[in-house]
């Protein structure tokens, strides 16, 4: 395992396979708690005890999960000493991290994200969570992951679905960054990304990683305006999947709302046609609906959704605008530039 990065105390390391990971977890010792989905659990054979193994998908990111952590480590004797090991996609990674953050007030976590989602994006950082009364992340905590263990093999048995998901996420930290590594890498090597090459993917994560990194370490707890950037799109995207009642995986929406994030860009004379052009044409290139419109009777319920973004601010919904790659500005937007953006025109 190689560390290639260290962001808010977590050491990132990368496997050169499976083998290189199955070891490296080896030198763990017992004194842990396993989380898995029921799709992870199958990763590792035999599973290490104790374990808790979720159902897979977001309605286990819940308080009566949460409870099933904390008991099996209390049932284990496991004291404060012990180290939570996640083992799963951002949904594992985040109610595993939050179980670790207020466990004894607070015990060890390492994150093995098998998904392009959580290795890309949600392991580092430190943001815990789960879901309550139908509220997505409202609760949770900052607690940054001891260390995060990334190999990139587990990645060629994710669904496409899944796959293009978390792809969303790499195709943005591109635009977030001045340095333009990682969008060359994207024009260029689409094929072998799509192929799941295990090099190419091991340097889009990395450099993923790093673009988030450079965020998170200026702003850590989202209170100066700048971690907010890595957010960019998504207050066009949670409207559309929430209003859509999740019909909408959130990379499929994320990838629009950054689209119209840019064409709000345009229209107030922020960014250049060219840079407008340029962010839809890569999201095009990778297969994302860049032009869904909703139809002129769900305007409301629209609006209704984007009021209850997290970023309002006394009522007043603030969108994140990219002006150019790495440039963005933060700031309300007339209803009547939204509604052009994401609705059909009157005939
Ligand atoms: N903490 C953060 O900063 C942050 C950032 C972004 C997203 N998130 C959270 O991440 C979650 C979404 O993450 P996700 O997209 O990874 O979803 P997920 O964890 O629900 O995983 C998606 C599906 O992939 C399956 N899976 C996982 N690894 C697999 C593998 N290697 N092969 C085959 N199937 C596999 C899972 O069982 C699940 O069915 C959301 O809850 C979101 O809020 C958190």
């Amino acid at each position: 395992m190689r560390e290639f990065l260290n962001c808010l105390g977590t050491k990132v390391l990368l496997a050169d396979d499976f083998t290189d990971l199955s070891y490296h977890v080896g030198t763990y010792g017992s004194n842990t708690l396993w989380v898995c989905d029921s799709n992870t659990a199958k990763m590792v054979r035999p599973l290490p005890t104790p374990n808790v193994i979720l159902e897979a998908g977001e309605s286990s990111k819940s308080f009566t999960c949460l409870e099933r952590i904390l008991s099996t480590a209390i049932d284990s004797n496991l004291g404060r000493d012990c180290t939570f090991i996640a083992l799963g996609g951002g949904m594992i990674c985040d109610i595993t991290a939050f179980a670790a953050s207020i466990y004894m007030r607070g015990c060890k976590v390492i994150l093995i994200p098998t998904t392009f989602m959580a290795m890309a994006d949600a392991s580092l950082g430190g943001k815990t969570s789960i879901n309550f009364r139908f509220a997505k992340d409202i609760v949770g905590t900052f607690f940054p992951a001891n260390e995060v263990l990334i190999c990139t093999d587990s990645l060629r048995s994710l669904s496409n679905k899944d796959f293009m998901n978390g792809f969303a996420t790499v195709l943005k930290h591109s635009l977030l960054t001045k340095d333009d590594s990682l969008f060359n890498i994207l024009a260029a090597q689409k094929q072998k990304i799509m192929d799941r090459d295990q090099e190419t993917l091991k340097a889009v994560i990395t450099i993923s990683l790093q673009v988030k990194k450079s965020y998170v370490d200026n702003d850590p707890y989202e209170r100066l305006g700048i971690r907010s950037a890595l957010t960019v799109g998504s207050t066009f995207a949670h409207a559309l999947e929430s209003m859509s009642r999740l019909q909408w995986s959130s990379g499929q929406a994320e990838a629009w709302g950054i689209c119209k994030s840019v064409e709000a860009s345009k229209e107030l004379g922020l960014c250049t046609p060219e840079f407008c052009a340029g962010v839809i044409k890569l999201f095009a290139y990778y297969g994302y609906d860049t032009n869904y419109k909703i139809q002129r009777g769900d305007w409301m319920d629209y609006k209704n959704q984007l009021g209850k973004d997290k970023k309002a601010v006394n009522g007043v919904v603030n969108f994140v605008l990219l002006k150019d790659q790495g440039e963005y500005e933060i700031r309300p937007l007339d209803d009547e530039i939204v509604k052009k953006l994401v609705m059909y025109p009157s005939v």
